[in-house]
């Protein structure tokens, strides 16, 4: 998998995605990150890359030409089209099945914008999806693109080794995940868990179910909507409704 990003913070970009468990994949080749400078494709003498909004309104544009000639550039030898994944707050929300999706492509390319926008025109052109983090604005694209590209790159076989893989996680099958616990067994008059001492492996991975479960339907139950559940997940739900008297 290549991603591409194009941004007019490549340093942004290479700091962030260079450290930790993304920063040891793209060292050992298990996938690529070309950081590619819309700057480096302007015209203009002062190399600006934004200019006023026709129309009037506060802030500044980025203009399409650097935008388009950074873009063509990058597609110069692919062989098709790839997906360009523009980040807005106007775009369809970012979820774990988006990224699932993405994860299936050999190149993705990240079009970060930053002022009040990228001119219409270059969008029409190249975007092929607009992608979201939230309900809420940033100042650029740039921390979108890098959350995108963390949580697509997880999912490439080799990012994540042994150590660092969760074999069972939050959203894998539409529920939240069960809490973990590690040494020291009893923490501020806190005790982990019996069962998870148990060394019981059947009663263990009932009793995380149910947490699970138990924790989506307190903080996130619409997800419990569309979750994969089992008809014994169906049984321990009811009990758990009972139990915290839900209706
Ligand atoms: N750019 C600014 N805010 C954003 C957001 N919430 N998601 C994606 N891109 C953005």
């Amino acid at each position: 998998m290549r991603f591409h990003v194009m941004t007019l913070f490549p340093d942004m970009i290479a700091n962030g995605l260079g450290t930790s468990i993304t920063g040891r994949a793209i060292d050992n080749h298990i996938f690529e990150l070309n950081i590619v400078n819309i700057r480096d494709y302007t015209q203009d003498k002062h190399k600006h890359v934004d200019d006023y909004p026709y129309g009037g309104g506060a802030g500044m544009v980025m203009q399409p030409g650097p935008v388009y000639e950074c873009y063509k550039d990058i597609i110069k030898d692919m062989d098709k089209k790839p997906r360009v994944i523009y980040m807005t707050p106007q775009g369809k929300v970012f979820s774990q099945s988006i990224a699932e999706e993405l994860a299936k492509e050999e190149e993705l390319v990240f079009l970060c914008g930053h002022y009040e926008g990228i001119d219409e025109r270059v969008l029409e052109e190249i975007v092929t999806d607009e992608l979201s983090i939230g309900d809420y604005v940033l100042t650029g694209g740039e921390l979108p693109a890098m959350v995108m590209i963390d949580s697509i790159s997880r999912l490439i076989p080799g990012v994540l080794n042994n150590g660092d893989s969760a074999e069972y996680e939050s959203f894998q099958d539409g529920l939240l995940e069960y809490p973990q616990y590690t040494r020291p067994v009893t923490f501020l008059d806190k005790k982990v868990p019996d069962v998870l001492l148990s060394g019981h492996h059947g009663n263990i991975a009932k009793w995380r179910r149910e947490k699970s479960l138990e924790r989506t339907l307190l903080r996130r139950p619409e997800l419990l909507e569309t979750a994969e559940l089992s008809k014994d997940d169906q049984k321990m739900l009811e009990k758990i409704r009972k139990k915290l008297d839900f209706s």
